[in-house]
């Protein structure tokens, strides 16, 4: 699915430049241009940026966190 229709950029683009640490709006706009054009698609790339980052914070608190088992 496209993201940003002035750049082309899709959602899995996005997301690989998030996981590279292209992880702000205000860095994707410097990196490709996306979001920083007509601006349309700036409120969905920053949640797609933010959704991304909660469910990585998430990931490492839960792999962090001590299991309990049930007996
Ligand atoms: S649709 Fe992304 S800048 Fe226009």
């Amino acid at each position: 699915m496209f993201v940003c229709l002035c750049k082309g950029l899709d959602d899995k683009s996005l997301e690989k430049m998030r996981q590279d640490g292209t992880d702000t709006l205000k860095k994707v706009i410097k990196k490709c241009g996306a979001g920083g054009d007509c601006g349309s698609c700036a409120f969905k790339i920053n949640r797609l940026l933010q959704e991304g980052n909660e469910r990585d914070s998430l990931t490492q608190e839960l792999a962090e966190s001590p299991v309990k088992k049930a007996k």
